[in-house]
């Protein structure tokens, strides 16, 4: 049986999953309206892959034997302001996900909750990952500044993800 406390920081963490899916789903239709189809595909899988990790934490706590509790989704906002702005919105999200990450993995420190710890090794590695894609999108993007070129050859690049 899972540890009260565990339960309800993986239940946050569920919340969290979600809620950054909404939001990459909402960063897809503004990448959709500005034009930007390789940006928009990229944050389309982006947000579905938000919602397997939403579904990892889901199993997980019904594995343990915990009561999943689904909580209101904050709404996403609707505009970006620009290509760059919405990936730096996007890094800085990741970034907050890193840290409750890291704070859910030293609550399972705290109660000795070995399973949880192995559970969310995977994600401590993924939040590498995902930080560094983040950062290599708004690497490039602000190596060419303001070539409207430039921008087209990384949204073809970006429609390539599979
Ligand atoms: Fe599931 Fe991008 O954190």
């Amino acid at each position: 049986m899972i540890h009260p406390e565990m339960e309800k920081v993986l239940n946050d963490q569920l919340n969290a999953e979600l809620y950054a899916s909404h939001l990459y789903l909402a960063m897809s239709a503004y990448f959709e309206a500005e034009n930007l189809r390789g940006f928009a595909h990229w944050m389309r899988l982006q947000s579905k892959e938000e919602a397997e990790h939403a579904m990892k934490f889901f199993d997980f706590i019904n594995d343990r034997d915990g009561r999943v509790t689904l909580q209101s989704l904050a709404e996403p906002p609707r505009d970006f302001g620009s290509c760059l702005d919405a990936m730096n919105a996007s890094l800085e999200h990741e970034r907050k996900v890193t840290g409750m990450i890291e704070n859910l993995y030293r609550t399972a420190q705290q109660h000795s909750d070995y399973p949880s710890h192995v559970f969310l090794e995977w994600f401590v590695e993924e939040q590498v990952e995902e930080e560094k894609a983040a950062q290599d999108i708004i690497d490039d993007l602000t190596l060419i500044g303001d070539d409207k070129a430039g921008l087209l050859i990384i949204d073809g690049k970006l429609a390539d993800r599979s």
